[in-house]
């Protein structure tokens, strides 16, 4: 069996490579335009040719996904690729416009094509799982009750309204054309190999360098943290045994204030890399001005995906985040080749640099 995974050399993406690699023996073909967030070193240890296929290339590229389309016959394409960070889209919308909209838009009529072409059998099996966020909810109020799937879109940023259009056209492809889709909107994912623009990595480097952890605003804003391992595992269940046409809320059933957050980074590395006398990396906090727009509060109500298909978060906060704090600290050479741009020289080296 072969599946087509997009972005998977990003962060959850190439989490879902570890991960279904340890659950199955199936081939991925992941396609990914290794942008800045794309970084090969995240599935460097997959390198069997009969387990993962890497494919630099972009979801909108309808002719080079039409040719993976016929050449591999997935059973399924799961859709990862996107640009994924809010103050990036704050500063330039373009790019999410270009992938988040426009890519999946062509992604979709690729799959269809693809489909109509299929045996009934084949057809009946095909699967369009889109992967989203609960940022496509807006936002709630301290009091509000946890987005569930019915709530109705309220997106703030530019980042989050594309991921809306995004799902909005899967939704239609549904209604209009009858394909496959499923479309899982999870919460805050944190774990190895996140780029360290994201809240949670930058904080660890940031402290392990002696430098500031910028705090938007009050730092009262409240995210529902999720082990990303437990989001792959929710996904590979709704791909498993998800309705077509359904949508999925994931969570993590952890909400908590970003200062809290950034507090239990601080104890966790003054424990494993204590500082020395009386020294704190708490010191090193520095509230900084707010992000435009900033949404207060999300948090998810996965009771849905809990009752249908039997899913838990394995992870509790506390768990996950210790876990996460000692991947930093045991692959520091990954973090500084990220942050020193490293990563992108090879890839470029290798791939060629892609005009779009
Ligand atoms: P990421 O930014 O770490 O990785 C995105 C990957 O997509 C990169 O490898 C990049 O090279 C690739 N990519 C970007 N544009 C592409 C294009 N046009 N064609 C092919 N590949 C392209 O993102 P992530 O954090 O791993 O997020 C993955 C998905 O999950 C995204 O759709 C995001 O919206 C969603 N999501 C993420 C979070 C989170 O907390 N990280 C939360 C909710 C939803
Ligand atoms: P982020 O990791 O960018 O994810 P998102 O914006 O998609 O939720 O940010 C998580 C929270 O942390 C968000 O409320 C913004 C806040 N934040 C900071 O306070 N300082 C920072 O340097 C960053 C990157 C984020």
């Amino acid at each position: 069996m072969t599946i087509l995974v997009t972005g998977c050399a990003g962060f959850i993406g190439s989490n879902y490579v570890h991960f279904g690699a340890s659950e199955t023996t199936e081939l991925i073909i992941n396609l990914d335009a290794l942008t800045y967030a794309g970084n090969l070193a995240n599935v460097a240890s997959f390198d069997d040719p009969t387990r993962h296929v890497f494919v630099r290339g972009n979801i909108g590229d309808r002719q080079l996904v039409n040719r993976l389309l016929a050449e591999y016959e997935p059973r399924a394409i799961v859709n990862f690729a996107a640009e994924s960070h809010v103050d990036r889209s704050i500063h330039g919308p373009d790019d999410f416009i270009q992938t988040n909209v426009v890519g999946t838009f062509n992604l979709l009529e690729s799959a269809r094509a693809h489909w109509l072409e299929l045996s009934e059998h084949k057809k009946a099996l095909f699967r369009f799982l889109h992967v989203s966020t609960d940022e496509v909810y807006g936002t709630l109020r301290p009091t509000d009750a946890a987005f569930t799937e019915k709530n109705p879109y309220a997106p703030n940023s530019p980042y989050s309204a594309t991921k809306a259009a995004s799902d909005h056209l899967v939704r239609a492809w549904f209604h209009t054309y009858g394909l496959p889709v499923l479309t899982t909107n999870c919460s805050n994912n944190y774990g190895p190999f996140q780029f360290p623009e994201k809240l949670i990595p930058l904080i660890i480097y940031n402290a392990l360098h002696g430098r500031p952890l910028p705090i938007y605003g009050d730092g009262q804003q409240v995210r529902d943290w999720l082990y990303v391992e437990d989001h792959c595992r929710a996904i590979n269940l709704v791909l498993a045994a998800g309705k077509p046409g359904e949508t999925y809320n994931i969570g993590g059933r952890n909400e908590m204030s970003n200062l809290d957050v950034v507090h239990t980074v601080c104890s966790i590395l003054d424990k494993l890399r204590p500082l020395g006398t009386g020294r704190t990396y708490l010191d090193q906090i520095t509230f900084v001005k707010d992000r435009p727009g900033h949404d207060r509060r999300y948090a998810i109500d996965a009771s849905k995906i809990e009752r249908e298909l039997g899913w838990r978060p394995r992870e509790t906060f506390q768990s996950g985040i210790r876990k996460t704090v000692q991947w930093y600290l045991d692959h520091q050479s990954w973090v500084e080749s990220v942050a020193s741009g490293a990563y992108r020289k090879w890839s470029d080296l290798q791939y060629g640099v892609m005009s779009d």
